[in-house]
């Protein structure tokens, strides 16, 4: 007996989830560039449906999504009834964990990926398994090695936040192929939009050619609405239909619909976005690198700079630095990289910004 309620086994264990900073205090302009947030904001037509959802805010949303995971279809060529979608990827991710993760199971995710995983893998009461990396990229074998009788679920992002690497759609299947068929392979694929390599697949035909992968995406990123909160899944019909049952009714709120639908339609601003971050990633990792910097090569919209061991340009350095230049960027200590700092791809200002500061930074 306890003198008070208990939370389940596992959940004192989380390390709760540090969002990016979002001030710097005494600093006229700030840049955020801790968040992976588009610079470039939203579709204008998003900002404009998320409006007219003020003048019916008594009317509860369409608690099944249909516009929305009809406009998705639409995008994607798939099928709307094989879509679920969340507040966030977030909540899909956490809704993966909590309708196929029990006490004892396990739940496979690589060193340094997205924090969420293994949040929301102790929120159940299953165990993270961490699998080790190769050159900061999820390593096939590694995970594959790492299954055991207990494994119910393998988290993927690819690409992988903070590093920004990813792994071939032939790794994605030689993994899946790998897999004992009860274990659903989790592709999460929050940047996709963002990458330009041939080899990549975000994971569309693996889902639809088998009964134990899921994709989720996010509207967060490319479409510039972290604020609304919202997300999206593909997956297999019996995966569906488990998750309907155990997410909230209403867990996509009539706002972030409304301007999901107008985003997901506005394929110019897609566009648009993907071509700031394509000439600003290279731009950065360049410089960047001639200042004497490791950046990990990125295919997403953030960069992940690694500092000299010499203590006096170290990551924390460098970030109290430039955070009195109000640039803001990521402390990656929790994601396992100390002397490391992320970077969101910002405006060009932003951008010239940050490696001007750095110039000056490493020569003091
Ligand atoms: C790899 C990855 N997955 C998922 C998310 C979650 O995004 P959201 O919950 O905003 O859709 C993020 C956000 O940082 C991410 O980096």
């Amino acid at each position: 007996m306890t003198s008070r309620p208990q939370p389940r086994p596992g959940v004192l264990d989380i390390a709760p989830y540090v969002p990016g900073k979002s001030s710097a205090p005494g600093v006229a302009k700030v840049f955020k560039l801790s968040s992976n947030e588009t610079p470039l904001g939203p579709s204008p037509k998003a900002i404009e449906a998320y409006r007219a959802v003020g003048a019916h805010l008594e009317d509860y949303p369409d608690g099944a999504a249909g516009d929305l995971r009809e406009a998705i279809g639409a995008a994607f060529g798939l099928d709307p009834a094989r879509i679920i979608c969340g507040a966030g990827s977030d909540d899909l991710l956490n809704l993966i964990a909590r309708t196929y993760l029990a006490d004892g199971d396990e739940a496979i995710h690589t060193t340094h990926g997205f924090l969420v995983y293994p949040i929301a893998t102790r929120g159940t009461g299953a165990k993270p398994v961490v699998a080790a990396e190769m050159d900061y990229t999820a390593d096939v074998d590694a995970i594959l090695a790492a299954v055991t009788p207990r494994t119910k679920v393998v988290f993927l992002a690819n690409p992988n936040n903070p590093t920004g690497t990813y792994i071939s759609f032939e790794e994605v299947k030689r993994l899946h192929a790998g897999l004992p068929p009860h274990v659903l392979l989790v592709l999460d694929a929050a940047y996709a939009e963002y990458v330009r390599r041939n080899d990549y697949e975000a994971g569309i035909e693996l889902v639809s050619n088998s009964q134990n992968v899921v994709m989720t995406r996010t509207f967060s990123k490319i479409h510039g609405l972290g604020g609304v909160r919202l997300g999206w899944a593909y997956a297999p019909a019996h995966v569906v239909d488990a998750l309907n049952r155990v997410r909230g009714p209403f867990n996509v709120n009539a706002a972030a619909i409304e301007a999901g639908v107008a985003a997901m339609r506005d394929r110019a601003h897609v566009e648009h976005t993907v071509a700031h971050n394509e000439q600003w990633l290279a731009w950065l990792t360049e410089e960047l690198t001639r200042l004497g910097l490791r950046v990990t090569p990125s295919v997403g919209n953030f960069i992940l700079i690694h500092f000299p061991e010499d203590g006096k340009h170290s990551a924390a350095a460098a970030d109290d630095y430039l955070g009195e230049r109000g640039y803001i960027l990521r402390r990656v200590a929790g994601y396992g990289f100390p002397n490391a700092l992320r970077m969101t791809v910002g405006t060009e200002e932003a951008n010239r910004g940050v490696v001007a500061a750095l110039t000056e930074f490493l020569k003091s």
